[in-house]
């Protein structure tokens, strides 16, 4: 008797996650206007294998992408990031970041191609950065052109960019970036190739690097440059905010040990 209870309590449970599911399913109809059909089937996707289960409102509208609040069965929260089909100009950039990058040597050039490696490109970049030690939002999971990482904030509002609300403490902000900096080129290969106080969250007063599709291995052809105009972005911001901040070569022997 108890245990024929006990298997219907279970069943119950499981009959009611999936109404749930069935739920935010239909929620995310409401919006399939937003989203084109391919984008859809990879949101019932990822809902149906239970990596989140609602996704709530929009936190930013990109040329490129649109970020959206999303929580689990148990409210944990995640920020699903939508790649949009690109504009001409969009593209153009796109492929110069992912020719060069031994990792998508045989992406075929078609815009749908070209959106989904770019996805992907912006997930291993986060993977290798989080492996190394650098404060980015920790990557979940990636498909076709639908990224989900972790949710930088709390309650559904993000942390602020650290262009709108800058650092109490810069000096330690700044240290703290620069260390990132050289962590990502020293044990993650990488040079983030967008930096600037746009792509850094300050949460807690601490920094988390984000938007790292453009994020380039350095054997890229240009990932030096790319290197010394993320530490010019750096160190023009930090300057301003009364750093007494390295020159431009200190800071890039500080970073590359040469
Ligand atoms: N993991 C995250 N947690 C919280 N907020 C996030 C997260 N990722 C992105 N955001 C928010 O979305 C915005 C855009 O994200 P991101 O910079 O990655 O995209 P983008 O393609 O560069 O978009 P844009 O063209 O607006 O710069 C960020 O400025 C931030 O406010
Ligand atoms: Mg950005």
């Amino acid at each position: 008797m108890k245990d024929y209870e006990k298997r219907m309590r279970k069943l119950e449970k499981k009959l009611s996650r999936r109404e749930k599911r069935t739920k935010s399913m239909e929620d995310l109809k409401i919006s399939e206007g937003v989203f084109d059909r391919s984008t859809l089937f990879i949101l019932y996707w990822f809902v149906n294998k239970g990596i989140f289960e609602t996704l709530h409102g929009i936190i930013s509208t990109g040329k490129e992408a649109n970020v959206y609040w999303a929580t689990d069965e148990r409210g944990k929260e995640y920020a699903v990031k939508i790649y949009k089909s690109a504009t001409s100009e969009f593209k153009k950039t796109m492929w110069m970041y992912i020719y060069g990058d031994p990792r998508f040597k045989s992406v075929k050039k078609t815009m749908r191609a070209l959106i989904v490696a770019w996805a992907e490109k912006e997930y291993k970049n986060l993977r290798r950065a989080y492996e190394a030690g650098v404060r980015v939002p920790k990557p979940i999971a990636v498909r076709g052109n639908v990224l989900v990482m972790e949710f930088i904030g709390k309650d559904g509002v993000p942390a602020p960019i650290m262009r709108e609300s800058p650092p109490e403490n810069p000096e330690r902000v700044f240290n703290i970036l620069l260390e990132y900096v050289k962590r990502l080129y020293k044990f993650a290969n990488l040079v983030h190739g967008d930096l600037s106080e746009y792509n850094v969250l300050l949460w807690n007063e601490n920094p988390v690097l984000i938007d790292m599709a453009q994020s380039v291995v350095l054997n890229h052809p240009l990932s030096q440059e790319f290197l010394m105009r993320d530490l010019k972005n750096l160190l023009k911001y930090f300057k301003n905010l009364g750093v007494n901040v390295p020159v431009l070569e200190e800071a890039y022997k500080y970073v590359t040990g040469e």
